[in-house]
């Protein structure tokens, strides 16, 4: 009873055709059909619901979730992530009429976000500790230790130590040189009192975290390891309650 023939959902010949659109010099070597996908989407989920595909291949999933009015996740480590799956989405985005689209009246809409995972920013060193990977140049780190410590990545083109913002308006600044008594001194000087400012140091003077009621001092890498997992079998992502964002003002933050 549970015989699903190629005439009603495709067979591989099927599905190549279907991938050959979006890279006719190299066709992906286990394409799945639409109709297939299409089948079992709609036996195991409604619109708006989340699929997920952490194997994407050729990106036939979300393809089809998309068209289906799903939303989607897709994983892929690949560099056929770049060749195949984001083309065969930016196009089917903009109404492709391959594969399913006829039966789902498809026409194009919607959009999706295009994230690269970042090299691990914490390494062991030869001597067993932590310490801050060198494919990390200072921009880069910026940005990571500020979005673990809830701050979007945005440096002020005129204040050095404003390198990132918070919702509450704190700010952030991460730098991997020692902090002393006396820079710390400089930078207070131009802080109101009604602003926050946390300092993400490698190292810094006895005594600096309570120099000022204003001003929180981190130890990196430490106050990343605190923030991370690393090393364990089964990484939780909680995608039921993900944090909530004023998609207007950070909406740059996410690219
Ligand atoms: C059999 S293919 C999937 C085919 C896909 N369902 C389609 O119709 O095109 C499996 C894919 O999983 C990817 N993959 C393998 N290990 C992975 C991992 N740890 N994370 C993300 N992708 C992975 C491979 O690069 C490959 O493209």
């Amino acid at each position: 009873m549970t015989l699903w023939k190629y005439t009603e959902v495709g067979h591989n010949q099927d599905a190549k055709k279907e991938a050959v659109v979006f890279n006719s010099e190299s066709v992906f070597a286990t394409p799945k059909p639409e109709r297939l996908i299409e089948r079992i989407l709609t036996l195991g989920s409604n619109e708006g619901d989340l699929v997920l595909d952490s194997f994407l291949g050729s990106g036939t999933t979300s393809a089809v979730a998309q068209k289906m009015r799903r939303r989607w996740i897709g994983i892929e480590l690949g560099e056929h992530c770049y060749t195949h799956c984001l083309p065969r989405l930016k196009a089917v985005v903009d109404g492709e009429q391959g594969g399913i689209s006829k039966s789902q009246e498809w026409n194009g809409g919607g959009g999706f976000k295009f994230y690269e995972l970042a090299p691990t920013l914490i390494i062991m060193d030869a001597h067993g500790q932590p310490v801050i990977s060198d494919k990390y140049n200072p921009q880069m780190l910026v940005a990571a230790v500020a979005k673990l410590n809830g701050f979007a990545y945005r440096p002020d083109a005129e204040v050095f130590w404003k390198q990132g913002i918070s919702q509450d308006s704190s700010y952030i600044f991460v730098t991997t040189e020692y902090l002393t008594a006396a820079q710390l001194d400089d930078i207070a000087r131009d802080l109101p009192e009604y602003e926050r400012l946390l300092i993400c140091a490698p190292a810094f003077d006895i005594g600096l975290g309570k120099r000022y009621e204003n001003i929180d001092i981190r130890k990196i890498p430490q106050s990343v390891l605190s923030k991370c997992e690393y090393g364990v079998d089964n990484y939780d992502l909680n995608i039921v309650n993900p944090p909530e964002l004023d998609e207007e003002e950070w909406d740059d933050v996410e690219q």
